[in-house]
């Protein structure tokens, strides 16, 4: 039986830490934070982010071997501890050397200097939040200049689940990935934290590598998806200028069994938390390692990102007259995908950023995310309304944009909604999740990503 202390109750703090609670019953699992309010959401039933499967997940274990709690007895919450996940963020670096680019370690910095502090006992110190390669590294050094002489492993083991689908992802993982320093207490770190896993993860599907290789490899895991989606995005520009069609052209690449058929679904651009600070980060390393142009090629995956919300806005400014000012756009989807609350990096926000630029007048909608997008917008806030009831959002607007693929928004009564909007009435799906033919036979002016548009007029 292990202590296991987690430090971070977020989107993958608190998920993973309610998992691993729910299949080690014999361990006891407590996960801390600094954010009370986070913590008393926590232990309420109203959980402070929307997963599916996570509530159930959180009721079978929370009281039982599942505990969170506040971090003002950080130094008795370590000492209790065998075995602690490091899960809190590291925002891109808004300041300094490296501004805009490379991660912000204060709060992985902070956390080690608490352990090395606090700790009279061994422990295992696990690094779950994405870092730069070699700061596993760097904590090891931090943390083994003790002069009490306690032994602390640092082991990498990065988390892949993806929001919205967070539980399904814990439970049934493609891999587990475990990294570790190859001498003796370092290998049976790992092994510790492989049997861990392997009270519900098949043995096969959990790969143990070095530290480094384990670091680099949740960025190149999101810089290889991110680039599917800016490829796919790219060609649905050249879609748009031709007569083919992005669906048709992602199912017949994706039937090729080399390429695959995930992450070939155009938009109007990838957000999370994710996909843009880890590829900054990767560009940053390479610059720092001398290689400028491994840097410049995965930069431009973020380029392209930007060009897509660029072009879906100016696509609208042109197709409603050159002009957006005064008229009334509601926007379906805050959320940066759908199934989650989430709005960090949302290409939704970019999108009403830009349109209140053209000074539009935007309704946002969105079943989960509303608050979030309060506070992500900050001052412009005010400038917006926020309405959970779609129909309402669409009454009298000129448009609509599709920009969370949330399947709702697919199912809703357009006829009604076309019947309250002014005319002519406009549809630009960012997500290409709605009946396109059907819309337009209701008289919607229609403009999808990547295909030819459906317009009443020439
Ligand atoms: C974070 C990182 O963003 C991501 O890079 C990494 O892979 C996993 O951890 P996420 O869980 O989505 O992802 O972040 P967030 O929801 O912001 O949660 C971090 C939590 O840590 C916050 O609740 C914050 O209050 C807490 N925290 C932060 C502490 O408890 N102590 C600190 O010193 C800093
Ligand atoms: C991602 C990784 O998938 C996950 O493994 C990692 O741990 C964290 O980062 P997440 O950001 O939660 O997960 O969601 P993901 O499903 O990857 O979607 C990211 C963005 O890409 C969303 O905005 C989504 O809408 C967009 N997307 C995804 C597309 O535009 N097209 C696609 O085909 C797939």
């Amino acid at each position: 039986m292990s202590n296991i202390l987690c430090i971070g109750a977020g989107y993958v703090g608190g998920p993973t830490m309610a998992v691993i609670a729910k299949h080690c019953p014999q361990h006891m699992v407590r996960v801390i934070d600094m954010n009370t309010d986070r913590i008393a959401a926590w232990n309420s039933n109203q959980l402070p982010i929307y997963e599916p499967g996570l509530e159930e997940v959180v009721n079978l274990a929370r009281g039982r071997n599942l505990f969170f709690l506040t971090d003002e007895n950080i130094g008795e919450q370590i000492n209790w501890a065998d075995i602690i996940f490091v899960s809190v963020n590291t925002p891109t670096k808004s300041f300094g050397l490296g501004a805009g680019r490379a991660a912000d370690l204060q709060f992985w910095e902070k956390t080690a200097r608490q352990i090395l502090e606090y700790a009279t006992t061994p422990k295992i110190i696990i690094e779950k939040s994405t870092l730069p390669v070699r700061t596993a590294e760097a904590m090891s050094q931090i943390l083994n200049t003790n002069s009490r002489g306690v032994q602390f492993d640092v082991v990498s083991n990065p988390e892949f689940l993806a929001e919205g689908s967070a539980i399904k992802d814990l439970e049934d993982p493609d891999r587990v990935l475990i990294g570790g320093h190859n001498t003796p207490s370092g290998k049976k770190a790992v092994e510790t934290i492989v049997e861990l896993y392997a009270n519900w993860v098949p043995r096969e599907k959990i790969i143990t590598t070095n530290l480094w290789s384990s670091e680099l490899s949740k960025l190149v895991a999101n810089a290889f998806l991110a680039q599917r989606i800016s490829s796919i995005n790219a060609i649905s520009a050249l879609c748009e200028k031709t007569d083919a069609d992005i669906e048709e052209v992602a199912y017949a690449i994706g039937t090729d069994s080399r390429i695959g058929p995930h992450f070939l679904r155009a938009s109007v651009g990838f957000g999370g938390s994710c996909f843009k600070k880890d590829i900054l980060n990767l560009v940053y390393i390479c610059e720092q390692q001398g290689l400028p142009e491994v840097a410049e090629y995965w930069q431009q995956v973020l380029t392209i990102n930007e060009y897509q919300e660029a072009r879906f806005v100016a696509n609208m400014v042109h197709t409603m007259f050159n002009s957006l000012s005064g008229k009334r756009i509601a926007l379906f989807g805050a959320a940066f995908k759908a199934n989650t609350s989430d709005t960090r990096e949302s290409p939704a926000l970019a999108v009403c950023r830009e349109l209140l630029e053209e000074q539009a007048d935007l309704s946002l909608c969105d079943p989960y995310a509303l608050d979030n997008a309060r506070v992500d917008l900050g001052d412009l806030s005010e400038k917006i309304r926020f309405i959970l009831d779609p129909y309402q959002a669409a009454e009298g607007a000129h448009a609509i944009a599709i920009l969370t693929e949330w399947s709702y928004f697919s199912e809703l009564d357009y006829q009604r909604i076309y019947d309250s909007m002014a005319h002519p009435a406009f549809i630009f799906d960012g997500r290409n999740i709605l009946d396109h033919q059907k819309l337009f036979e209701i008289g919607f002016n229609i403009y999808p990503i990547g295909k030819t548009p459906l317009q009443h007029f020439a």
